[in-house]
């Protein structure tokens, strides 16, 4: 991480409030958690802080309500999870994260206490970065840490306007940590260095991989996105999701990759079915793919030429499914990839929700390096595009 922004080792706490951005967007369902690895992966920064004393207050974003209170989108059984997770700790859940009901609860807050402030989204202003919204956000807090690695690509109030009002800002643990592993891939991977991108778009896709072809050794493609490269060297793709706007674009990521030396590796086979629902695949190549089906995973054998390049990398980036791996007939070629991903003797790094959705149903989390908390934010990190919550730390 860059030099000049400061960690919260380097912020005096004890007494302190202190206002700490996370990240708990996390899936919920009938009311509950699923999955709180974003919550585990803040509690570093939560304890430290209250260990040296702080008095926390932390916020958050929780899906998208567009500026409206939905109440579904409360981050109530959140603060419920995170108050298990602190074992002796009580979390106050504040009813907006704005006004007087909120700043009576951060003013009450003695050393070691923590509040949480209601979805930082049910406000508008929230979105727009606005800074007379951030100023209140920010009320009665002297210092500002940053943990909230998955929303630092956002420009959002609690993300930029806000650290820039509060002079004691710095970096938590897990925002470091992410930076640190980052950077080590954008700077001075280990070699063979290898990108694994699936998912459905090209054109979500496009900056990343134009970023990661002047990178990388080998990039190896699946999922949807690859039925648009193979659309593009003219073969058949039947009925599979395909941007056929984007195929010029396929036309010279692939060029830019030839020119730059670059191994650019399509599927060579793939698992086809008659709807997104299909109950059982079928095996075809590449050039044989029913013009009623669609591809919906790559193939066995694009599972072993991917697994034979994964074995020798030294370094390995993977965002993206390589299929409908939800559907459990078109799952195994994303679990074959995060089975590979995970062996490579070099250093693994996987991100992007449903790429870890897939690493976790593996049991594989352990075998990565890093499973990163951000996918949006990651790809653009890689990019080389500042991300603002990054930048709003600086001095
Ligand atoms: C995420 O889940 O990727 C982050 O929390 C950011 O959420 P967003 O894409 O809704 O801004």
């Amino acid at each position: 991480m860059s030099e000049s922004i400061r960690s919260i080792e380097d912020l005096s706490l004890e007494g302190v409030t202190t206002f700490i951005r996370v990240d708990f967007n996390v899936p919920l369902k009938n009311g509950e958690v699923t999955d709180d690895t974003r919550i585990r992966a803040a509690l570093p920064t939560i304890r430290y802080a209250l260990d040296q004393g702080a008095r926390v207050v932390l916020a958050s974003h929780l899906g998208r309500p567009k500026g409206k209170v939905v109440p579904e989108l409360s981050l109530e059984p959140v603060a419920a999870r995170l108050a298990e997770l602190l074992e002796d700790g009580e979390v106050r859940l504040t009813d907006d994260c704005i006004g007087d009901g909120a700043r009576k609860v951060v003013q009450d807050l003695r050393d070691g206490q923590v509040a949480l402030l209601e979805n930082l989204r049910f406000h508008p202003e929230e979105k727009s970065n606005d800074v007379d919204f951030a100023r209140e956000l920010g009320t009665g807090c002297a210092a500002y840490v940053n943990d909230a690695f998955g929303a630092a690509h956002r420009a959002h109030a609690s993300v930029s306007a806000l650290p820039r009002l509060i002079d004691d800002r710095a970096a938590g643990f897990l925002l470091q940590r992410e930076l640190e592993v980052l950077e080590k891939l954008r700077t001075e991977p280990p070699r063979p260095y290898l990108a694994v991108l699936g998912g459905a778009k090209v054109s979500d896709k496009i900056g990343v991989m134009e970023a990661l072809i002047s990178k990388v050794d080998a990039l190896l493609v699946g999922g949807a996105m690859a039925n648009t490269f193979l659309a593009a060297q003219g073969h058949g793709v039947g009925k599979s999701l395909c941007e056929n706007d984007k195929l010029p674009l396929a036309r010279s990521l692939t060029s830019t990759a030839e020119e730059a030396g670059v191994d650019l590796l399509l599927p060579v086979d793939v698992r086809v079915g008659d709807s997104v629902e299909a109950r059982v695949a079928e095996e075809v190549d590449v050039d044989s793919i029913p013009s009623d089906s669609m591809a919906l995973d790559i193939g066995p054998k694009t599972e072993a030429l991917y697994r034979d390049r994964l074995r020798k990398a030294q370094a390995v980036f993977w965002n993206g499914p390589m299929g409908l791996f939800e559907n459990p007939a078109f799952a195994e070629g994303t679990l074959a990839v995060a089975r590979a991903a995970a062996d490579c003797p070099g250093f693994s790094v996987v991100g992007g929700g449903d790429s870890v959705a897939a690493v976790k149903q593996a049991n594989l989390g352990s075998r990565f390096d890093h499973v990163s908390t951000g996918g949006g934010a990651s790809l653009e990190y890689l990019e080389g595009r500042p991300l603002p919550g990054v930048e709003a730390l600086r001095p």
